[in-house]
């Protein structure tokens, strides 16, 4: 097991107290944001560079039940039972404790620490809770399975989204690539020739559950507009599917552009998200998108992997707050 999605088996010790640390990766959407919450499919792969971390450490002079809880990157510093029950890392913890049926759990403290940027359509929410649900179980002398860490991460995510198709939560669990259809068992998918991404961040903070609910409403006013962009989309997925795991990734490039055009007519593009496509593609990428929930995050863009390099430096001179380039494989 890699060191990320893992539980670090080697748990450590500070100072004279036992610890347990657990983490989970970042993860881009390829093809089919959108879509996919009305039953279309999409591709999304695990992002390794960046990662969500829990840490919980033994605090045996507490009584039983106590929970703090840090996450020093949104100034959290409390008592769990301080927190809003509603609270997306207090429902993690409640929702683990739960799950592990038992009613004190013994006194900790839960680190969190990540290096995913928030509200970017990098996973960040659901990275974080799968690494809590892991760091808990795991100290509570229980670990929670995948299946039931996903279910649980599920949970979570609808606090964050809203109504959620439940991706990010699958491919941070698995932290592998997979082809997910909503309420369907997990598809992982095949890559038998990796690839090349450069993620470029616009900067720009844009909540997924606006935007997905923006969708939901032009959907709902009007169907007979909304319905066949969805359906388009589903077909790109499932050409792109075809062309990776036949090993012909650098294939894909014109239909990320294409699933482009749809989400910018689904209205959850905009000028900074479309300047980095722009750009991606002027400096020779073989496709780009916005990827997740749009409006800000991520734009993705297919190049080869000597060119990576060259094209990330464009993107950052074209105004990207970042770009990490990384490597989709099995
Ligand atoms: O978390 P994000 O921003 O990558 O968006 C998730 C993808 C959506 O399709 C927009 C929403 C969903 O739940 O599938």
């Amino acid at each position: 097991m890699g060191d990320f999605g893992a539980v670090d088996l080697l748990s450590f010790v500070t100072g004279s107290m036992p610890a347990i640390s657990a983490s989970a990766p970042g993860k881009i959407i390829l093809f089919g944001e959108h879509a996919v919450v009305y039953g279309q499919p999409a591709i999304a792969v695990p992002v390794n560079q960046v990662k969500a971390k829990a840490i919980v450490i033994a605090n045996p002079m507490a009584s039983p039940g106590k929970i703090h809880v840090q996450a020093p990157a949104i100034e959290l510093d409390s008592n769990l039972d301080e927190l809003a029950k509603d609270h997306p890392i207090a429902s993690a913890i409640y929702l683990t404790v739960q799950a592990l049926k038992i009613t004190r759990p013994p006194a900790c403290t839960l680190r969190i620490t990540s290096s995913i940027p928030v509200a970017s359509g990098l996973g960040s929410g659901a990275a974080v809770t799968v690494a809590v649900i892991r760091a808990l179980s795991t100290f509570i002398g229980k670990p929670i399975s995948d299946e039931e860490t996903n279910s649980i991460a599920f949970e979570v995510e609808k606090i964050y989204h809203g109504t959620p198709s439940g991706i990010d939560n699958t491919v941070v669990t698995y932290s592998r690539p997979v082809y997910f259809l909503r309420d369907q068992p997990i598809e992982l998918l095949k890559v038998p020739h990796s690839f090349t991404i450069i993620i470029a961040n616009t900067g720009i903070t844009s909540p997924t559950r606006v935007t997905v609910g923006d969708v939901r409403q032009a959907w709902q006013s009007y169907p007979d507009r909304v319905e066949p962009i969805f359906s388009a989309i589903g077909k790109i997925v499932e050409q792109a599917r075809r062309l990776i795991e036949h090993g012909e990734p650098y294939q894909i490039g014109p239909l990320m552009s294409e699933d482009h055009h749809l989400l910018q007519k689904l209205g959850v593009s905009s000028n900074e998200l479309d300047q980095l496509v722009g750009s991606a593609l002027e400096a020779g990428a073989l496709g780009a998108k916005l990827s997740g929930g749009g409006r800000g995050g991520n734009i993705i863009a297919l190049a080869d992997p000597e060119h990576a390099p060259g094209l990330a430096e464009i993107l950052r001179q074209s105004g990207a707050a970042q770009t990490i380039i990384t490597t989709v494989s099995t």
